[in-house]
């Protein structure tokens, strides 16, 4: 009776502590992006977190009308670009924790987050965490579609992934990030997703404030639908990993659950590059795959996939022909921090059906509509 009635004393202080806890120690979170394809689906999963209730989410929006949507879900929106880098600085200082979904190229941006995050650190002395989204773009090659390439980078591999040139796409905003963990002010993590796919679902698609595509494999649909042909760089021999929109956001959740409940064990800094893949294919596959269902349809007559022309390039890529590089990596740091991606690339190959579906039943009037230019690579 009376072990009885203090274990329960125990329990209901501990109780009242632990509220106490929850309460006293907030933690600002500041995202850059929300309104993107990862970002969208990265904010909704904080949303749901366990550590939900102890978080002050602030987010920059560009827009004033996904501003006032966002106000909804309990957010604090503050209306504004990376571009305004004075505004970026400010917001960064008072972060605890930074995630940056915006843009993985853009310098200036980087290093005005790093002034506030320094800013932090030094009027508040804990170390802020900065997690940047970057992408497998930094490990493409030379090839236009002739080739496959043979080089695999592993996340877990600091040395390899320093042999990578720093004109390499992406590389230099991430290099300036981790001399900025080097000097111990911040402690930085970059996620690196692969060619994502899927169509981003969720309480903030249907609020119609995050743009739910992706842009490699919508991007060759589009220009397939066009051409009345599937479509692929050179020969398509070249070989990206893969991963699901879904898989991508949980590496978030995983990586912020790492950080708090096993710092150590969490690389950072140059050991802090996480990959997020879950198989490869090579572009004819999925050239291959939209050639045929486009002939299932009758909006096409050759089952085959043929080279985009020069012209192609032009009118549907911008002139670029980084849809037939090589870009071939391995998520083992990922999957040390327990991360398990559930999709494959069985799974990307059947949803591309799905996709022109959904191309189709807007007429072609897409956009790619990305605050976030950080969807594919
Ligand atoms: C540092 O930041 C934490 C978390 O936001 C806050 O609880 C604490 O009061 C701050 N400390 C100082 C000295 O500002
Ligand atoms: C990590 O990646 C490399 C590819 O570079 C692979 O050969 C290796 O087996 C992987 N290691 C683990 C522990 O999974
Ligand atoms: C889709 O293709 C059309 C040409 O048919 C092009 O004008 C448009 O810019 C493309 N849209 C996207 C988002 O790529």
């Amino acid at each position: 009776m009376t072990t009885h009635l203090l274990i329960s004393l125990w329990a209901s202080s501990l109780t009242q502590v632990q509220k106490t806890c929850i309460m006293s120690s907030k933690s600002n979170v500041f995202m850059t992006g929300v309104t993107g394809y990862v970002g969208g689906s990265v904010l909704s999963r904080l949303l749901q977190h366990p550590d939900g209730p102890s978080f002050s989410i602030t987010v920059l929006v560009r827009s004033e009308e996904k501003a006032n949507k966002l106000k909804d879900f309990g957010v604090n929106p503050v209306v504004g670009s990376i571009k305004d880098v004075a505004l970026l600085e400010e917001l960064s200082s008072k972060a605890d924790i930074l995630i940056s979904l915006a843009d993985s190229d853009d310098l200036a941006m980087g290093q005005a987050m790093l002034r506030g995050l320094k800013r932090r650190y030094e009027t508040n002395g804990s170390v802020p965490i900065l997690i940047q989204t970057s992408g497998t773009g930094v490990l493409a090659d030379g090839s236009a579609g002739d080739y496959s390439g043979d080089v695999i980078y592993n996340d877990d591999d600091p040395d390899q992934i320093e042999t990578l040139a720093n004109t390499q796409q992406h590389r230099y905003l991430d290099l300036a990030l981790v001399q900025g963990d080097k000097e111990g002010y911040v402690r930085v993590y970059l996620i690196l997703p692969s060619n994502i796919y899927g169509l981003a679902t969720g309480k903030l698609v249907d609020a119609g404030i995050q743009n739910p595509r992706s842009i490699q494999i919508p991007s060759i649909i589009n220009a397939s639908l066009s051409r009345g042909r599937g479509g692929m760089v050179g020969a398509g021999k070249n070989i990206w990993n893969d991963v699901h929109i879904d898989d991508v956001a949980d590496l978030y959740v995983v990586l912020y659950d790492s950080i708090k409940s096993n710092p150590k064990a969490t690389g950072h800094g140059r050991e802090g590059f996480y990959i997020a893949e879950n198989g490869e294919h090579t572009l004819y596959q999925i050239g291959k795959a939209i050639a045929e269902d486009l002939v299932a349809r009758g909006k096409a007559t050759n089952p085959e996939p043929s080279t985009f022309t020069d012209e192609e390039i032009n009118l549907y890529f911008g002139g670029s022909t980084f849809w037939g590089t090589n870009s071939r990596g391995r998520s083992n740091r990922s999957r040390s921090i327990g991360w398990k991606p559930r999709y494959t690339t069985q799974d990307m190959l059947a949803g591309i059906k799905p996709e022109i579906d959904a191309l189709i039943s807007v007429g072609g009037k897409f956009s790619f509509n990305a605050p976030a230019p950080v969807a594919s690579g």
